[in-house]
């Protein structure tokens, strides 16, 4: 194999060019560390000449020091660069490599196969079109193995290869080999793949990766190098209908109005019949424009800008589809979550979800059940943690175009991110949309908020007083109804204690509880607004997400948040309820302060500091407030 060195001495251009021209197969690899996993991609790396000689040198002297060869050259020492790694003997992110033969060229995912890590997996596994399952032929098909299987066909990889690896310590025993490869099918039996090649290795001395060995000669088929260059990825994307998400408008000038994107599936040509989703606008391609002149056909993975025959509206994050098969359309969908954030999925609470490149907001509504990821038992759940797979529906502020996941995973495909941080929090695949809500439409009524509001003579606001239990939320709020009321104004409390007695009886302490408890509170408060009044809510709503999406619920200006800021200290001596005291002494979980998160807001319209001040005073602070800004 010392083409590409020779070549690459000899002339750089035609090496170049020949690596230009070559196709490429992402593929990942799932097992551990014991399975073999790095020595593996160590032998394809050397196989395939890809080493550098100084990397060479340093493995070599490595291999004496730390490598569990006996000396002799420890391939999984090139791969496991890290120097933290090496010495834990453990591979912890996902590190992309890169290799190629005479007949492609390779990008090789490679990830930790420990559970903690799955989300690493599922990294490299999105942008996979090829798993290779790692099993040490002494142990078999063991729950990480299982585990690994259920992530690959979650995450709608269709062509897998088990490499059964270290043969030689078995005695290249067929026996092993068959009792492995047949409780493999077994499991994978039902998880749609489309072909799966089982192949006995030892990625060690080499035999049956880049060439068949001797100890072998009962087995038939293909090297995994073979199977790695030539299984056809390419017709996948290529034979499905046209997708393409529009990346950004082109308007250079007035005459030339162009959609860019890279086509996710399927072919076009100029004159294809096509929709712009989700409006459905119906057009034509007019051409296909790309840096080297416009194109007669182009396929799934090129970057091109179409332009269309007539003057629809599109914009970024809408996709251009083939009229004749168009993508679904919905704001409710069911799908497969899995949690990639140390802090947990919280149904109910809104993220933003990102489909291609498109942006809306979105909320778990209902977490059907979790996926024991090892033993694939569904079991009843409340939140997602880290790594955990759901299945469950999700409601969007407005409509989105879809290809369910396993038809086109780019169109099928979203992430959930947190709208404070904006850091990713989960993946999802799109399994199909739910028509539930489609039959029911919103009223409009004749009399509206404006003309109830006008008839009590004034504007409706909504108090949102949020603080720790104790801290003087309902004390305060009751003070200023007092005052409102004095001055003929129309109010109504929304007092946690009391809303638990009746709306919310169901409801908890949890994290899950809380977020909907206050999401009903929301809702109920702005109803109240709705109805002309002013209306002074005092709950702890301990988190800034629900807080915000209470705001989101009404009108600029009409949510104004008091943050009732007492000391946690004096809270619990003054302890109204005697709660503090129950919580200190454990006889109550998730006590907020104590064993359960209050997180302070950063912004509110109004701060009272209940140990400054008198409740009179505090009373007429947010009065002056509302005189100030016009709402009274
Ligand atoms: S919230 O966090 O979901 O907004 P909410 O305001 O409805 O809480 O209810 C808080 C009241 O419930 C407290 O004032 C207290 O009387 C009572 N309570 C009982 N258990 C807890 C607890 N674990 N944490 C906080 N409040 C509790």
């Amino acid at each position: 194999m010392a083409h590409q060195s020779d070549l690459i001495a000899q002339d750089i251009h035609a090496y170049l060019k020949s690596q230009e021209e070559k196709d490429l197969l992402r593929f990942i690899t799932c097992g551990s560390v014991d399975d073999g996993k790095s020595t593996l991609i160590g032998r394809l790396l050397f196989d395939s000449k890809l080493i550098f000689e100084d990397q060479l040198a340093a493995v070599t002297a490595d291999s004496k020091k730390v490598g569990t060869q006996g000396g002799e050259i420890d391939l999984a020492l090139l791969v496991d660069g890290l120097q933290a790694e090496r010495e834990q003997g453990i591979t912890i992110d996902v590190a992309y490599r890169f290799f190629s033969t005479d007949k492609r060229k390779f990008i090789v995912a490679d990830t930790p196969g420990h559970e903690q890590y799955t989300r690493n997996m599922a990294t490299g596994a999105s942008t996979a079109e090829l798993a290779v399952i790692l099993i040490d032929a002494r142990k078999g098909v063991l729950t990480q193995t299982r585990r690994h299987i259920f992530i690959v066909s979650l995450l709608g990889l269709r062509h897998v290869v088990l490499a059964v690896n270290k043969m030689d310590l078995v005695g290249w025993d067929q026996g092993v080999f068959d009792a492995i490869v047949a409780d493999y099918r077994e499991f994978a039996k039902d998880l749609g793949f489309g072909e799966i090649s089982c192949i006995p290795v030892s990625a060690l001395t080499g035999a049956n990766v880049f060439d068949p060995a001797p100890e072998l000669t009962w087995y038939q088929g293909p090297t995994l190098m073979h199977v790695l260059e030539t299984t056809d990825v390419s017709s996948d994307a290529a034979a499905g209908p046209f997708r393409m998400p529009v990346q950004w408008v082109n308007r250079p000038n007035l005459d030339f109005r162009g959609f860019a994107g890279t086509i996710v599936s399927g072919t076009v040509r100029p004159g294809d019949a096509v929709v712009v989703c989700p409006s459905e606008k119906g057009s034509m391609v007019e051409r296909i424009v790309t840096f080297d002149g416009d194109l007669e056909v182009a396929v799934a993975g090129q970057s091109v800008t179409l332009t269309l025959a007539d003057e629809v509206d599109v914009s970024r994050g809408d996709i251009i589809a083939a009229s004749d098969a168009r993508p679904g359309h919905t704001d409710q969908f069911a799908c497969h979550l899995l949690w990639m954030h140390e802090e947990a999925l919280l149904p109910e609470r809104q993220y933003l979800l990102k489909i291609g490149a498109r942006t809306v907001t979105a909320q778990v509504t209902d977490l059907r059940y979790k996926v024991n990821v090892n033993t694939m038992e569904h079991v009843a759940a409340k939140t997602l943690e880290l790594n955990e797979v759901a299945h469950c529906n999700v409601a969007l502020d407005q409509p989105i175009a879809f290809d369910p996941y396993r038809e086109i995973r780019e169109t099928g495909a979203f992430i959930l991110i947190n709208r404070f941080t904006n850091t990713t929090v989960g993946v999802g695949m799109i399994d199909f949309a739910l028509r539930r809500a489609t039959n029911l439409t919103w009223h409009e009524l004749e009399v509206d908020k404006a003309v109830r509001a006008g008839q009590k003579n004034q504007k409706p606001c909504i108090l949102w007083f949020t603080g720790l239990s104790g801290s003087g939320k309902s004390t305060a709020a009751n003070a200023v109804e007092k005052k409102l009321l004095a001055m003929g104004r129309h109010s109504y409390i929304l007092d946690g204690d009391n809303v638990r007695h009746g709306l919310n009886k169901d409801l908890g302490f949890t994290d899950a509880d809380r977020v909907e408890n206050i999401r009903r509170v929301a809702e109920v408060s702005a109803l109240f607004a709705d109805a002309g009044l002013i209306v002074l809510v005092s709950f702890i709503s301990p988190f800034r997400d629900e807080r915000r999406m209470a705001r989101e619920m009404v009108e600029e200006g009409e949510f104004i948040e008091v943050f009732v800021d007492t000391p946690i200290e004096l809270c619990e001596q003054r302890d109204p309820k005697g709660l503090y005291k129950k919580a200190r002494a454990g006889q109550i979980k998730n006590f907020t302060g104590i064993d359960s998160e209050y997180e302070a807001p950063e912004n509110p319209e109004i701060v009272l500091k209940t140990a400054e001040h008198t409740v009179e005073a505090l009373a007429d602070q947010v009065i002056a407030y509302l005189r100030e800004n016009g709402r009274i």
